[in-house]
Parts: structure tokens; C-alpha cells; sequence
């Protein structure tokens, strides 16, 4: 088994990235180490600048994201953690994977068409060939499985058709040069909602910082954004088809049934009949107690730059290695004399 995965360095790291991958990749390097197979969790620095940026919040959001992730249980002495810019062969497949992506299927891609908005003709290049880079990201490796949210789907999709295209055109059928990757979708964290808004995931881009429960939040903060979360009047209900049409309950016990490890059914059963106002409070101090000991160690981290240059450049120079015999191929494969 190969595990990949990567999250963007574009400020914090939210509940819904935790609970809808990074938990995940804690869990897959623990499983997938006692195996013999590799992890590898990268910060999509590349991906950050298909959209406006300040080129010195990068570098800071790069370091501090790294701090986030080794806070949360990622051990760089087990796992690969490594920024995308140190290594070269990403952006190098991705060019080489250009020749085989089709426009048709870039057009079907969701993310572009939200983060563009009404100004498609002035979005950058790069958002409109980023999952291109995502998929290099996976090929590169030989990736077997991917953990990630849902809202990641469709690009992995696009990989695995650009994989499957290329060794069909350019390798032969016992010898591919691309493995093809599987999503690792968490069942009951798929898709963690605004807390303002039931219908729209929770995301670093959203304008309001009430909208989500930041990894870097303390302990009062936390708690006020879920007294302040919008609900409805409506008491909750014992079983969970009652939260049909209840977006915001839904996600609500949606997040304490998976920081908790219990069903939604075991919740209502603990829960049915009670208002909000009993609900919340319970709630706030599960988010307290369970992301309190990552804030703290990420408090410890966020300000030793060298020692986080030092953790990404090893997990980088591994990389590295590991990168150069499917680049090799690829260029093989093309024909292209080196
Ligand atoms: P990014 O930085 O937007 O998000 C990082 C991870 O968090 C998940 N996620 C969520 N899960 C559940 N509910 C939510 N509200 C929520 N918001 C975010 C995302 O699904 C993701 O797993 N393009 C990617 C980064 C990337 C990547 C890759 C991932 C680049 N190359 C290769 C996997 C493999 C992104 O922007 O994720």
C-alpha cells in the first residue's frame, strides 16, 4: 500500500479537514506503517497560487500548516511530510500529463467552476489545470490510496482516467506506468457543513470566521461558535431520519458523533428530546477536549521556522527518490530524449 494526500497551505486548518482527512491520515499511518507501506502528506504549495496570493503569507501559512498537521498526530519519522515547491517532478508530470488530460474533462470540473465564479475568463491558468497537478501529485508515487473529503471526488476521478488514457496510448498492457488510485472517503465526515449554513461545506475561503471551528481556535472561541452555530427552533429528534430537511442539526450531531466515535442513532438515543441549548454546550467541550491537545501542540511548533524547514526538507529529499522512477518512465514512455 502507498497512502498520498495533501492539503493546501491557505490558512488554517479547520474541523472539516480534520475530520474529513487528516484524522484519516493519522489513522492510515499507523494501519498502513504496521504493513510496511508508505505514507505521504504533502502541502499543496503549488495549488496555492492558482489563485491571488501574498507571496510571504505563503511561506508563513506553509510552515505554520506544517505545524497543524504534525500537531495532529503526523510523525514525520513514520510519514513523508513534505511541501509540493521541494519537489520539481510534480510540476514536471504535470506538463508531461497535459498531453493527455482533455479539455472536455477539465470542463467538467466542479471546483473550477466554483472558485472562478461569474470571472472565468480571469481566473488564472493554473485553477483551471490544477487538478492536472493533482493527479501528477498521485501518479507520481504509484499511489494506491488516497484519504480526503468528498469535495476531492471528482478530481481523483480525473486521475485515474488521466492514468488509465496514458497506459493505454503509451504503455502496454503488462508493464503500465501509472497504478491507479482509490479515494478513501471517511463515511460519516465526508462533507462537514458551514456553521452558518447547512448547505454549504465548511472552508477556509468562507468570509466569516464563525462559519468554522479553526484546529488554531482556543478553548472560548471554540465554544462560542457553537452557542453562536445557526440551528433551528425544533427539539432534536430520537432517530435520525427526523433530521431529514435539518441541515444544520444534521451536521451538528454529525461532527459530535464522529469526534465521539458513536453513531448518529446512539447520539439521538442520548440526546432526543433536548434542545439546543443542552446540545450545544455538550458539544463545545467535546470539540475543546478532543482538539485542545492539538492546539496546544501546535502553539509549541508554529514559531521554530528552522526546525519546520528542517522536518519538510527531509520528508522532501524521500520524496525525491521516490518520485525520479516514474518520472523516468513517463519521459520513456513520451518518447522524449534526455
Ligand atoms: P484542501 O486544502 O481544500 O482540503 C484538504 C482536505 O480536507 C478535506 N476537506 C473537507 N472534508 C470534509 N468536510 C469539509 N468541509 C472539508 N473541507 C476540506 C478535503 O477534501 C481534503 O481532503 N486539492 C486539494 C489538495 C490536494 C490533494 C492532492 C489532495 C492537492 N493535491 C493530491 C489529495 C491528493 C485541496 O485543495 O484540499
Amino acid at each position: 500500500m502507498r497512502v498520498l494526500s495533501g492539503i493546501q497551505p491557505t490558512g488554517n486548518l479547520h474541523l472539516g479537514n480534520y475530520l474529513g482527512a487528516i484524522r484519516n491520515w493519522v489513522r492510515m499511518q499507523d494501519e498502513v506503517g504496521a504493513q510496511g507501506g508508505d505514507c505521504l502528506y504533502f502541502l499543496a504549495d503549488l495549488h496555492a497560487i492558482s489563485m491571488p496570493h501574498v507571496p510571504a503569507e505563503l511561506t508563513a501559512n506553509t510552515r505554520a500548516m506544517a505545524a497543524a498537521v504534525v500537531a495532529c498526530g503526523i510523525d514525520t519519522d513514520r510519514s513523508i511530510l513534505f511541501n509540493q515547491a521541494r519537489v520539481p517532478a510534480h510540476a514536471e508530470l504535470q506538463w508531461l500529463l497535459n498531453g493527455t488530460a482533455r479539455i472536455g474533462w477539465l470542463n467538467r470540473m466542479t471546483q473550477f467552476k466554483d472558485k472562478s465564479g461569474k470571472n472565468r475568463e480571469g481566473a488564472s491558468a493554473a485553477l483551471y489545470t490544477y487538478p492536472v497537478l493533482q493527479a501528477a501529485d498521485v501518479l507520481i508515487y504509484q499511489t494506491t490510496h488516497v484519504p480526503v473529503g468528498e469535495d476531492q471526488k471528482q478530481h481523483l476521478e480525473l486521475a485515474r482516467d488521466i492514468a488509465q488514457k496514458f497506459n493505454n496510448d503509451f504503455a502496454s498492457e503488462d508493464a503500465p506506468v501509472f497504478t491507479l488510485p482509490e479515494p478513501i472517503i471517511p463515511p460519516g465526515a465526508a462533507r462537514i457543513m458551514s456553521l452558518r449554513d447547512g448547505s454549504a461545506k465548511m472552508s477556509k475561503s468562507d468570509p466569516s470566521d464563525m462559519s468554522r471551528i479553526n484546529l488554531t481556535d482556543d478553548a472560548d472561541t471554540m465554544m462560542q461558535k457553537v452557542k453562536k452555530a445557526r440551528t433551528d427552533p425544533e427539539a432534536l429528534p430520537s432517530e435520525p431520519a427526523g433530521l431529514e430537511g435539518r441541515a444544520e442539526a444534521r451536521n451538528l450531531v454529525g461532527i459530535y458523533a464522529t469526534l465521539a466515535d458513536m453513531t448518529v442513532a446512539d447520539v439521538l438515543r442520548d440526546f432526543g428530546g433536548q434542545g439546543f441549548g443542552s446540545f450545544k454546550p455538550a458539544l463545545g467541550e467535546l470539540l475543546v477536549d478532543r482538539l485542545a491537545p492539538i492546539n496546544a501542540r501546535y502553539v509549541a511548533l508554529k514559531d521554530d521556522a528552522a526546525a519546520l524547514d528542517a522536518i519538510l526538507e527531509k520528508g522532501a529529499q524521500k520524496a525525491r527518490t521516490l518520485a525520479k522512477p516514474t518520472l523516468d518512465a513517463t519521459y520513456d514512455a513520451l518518447g522524449l530524449c534526455r
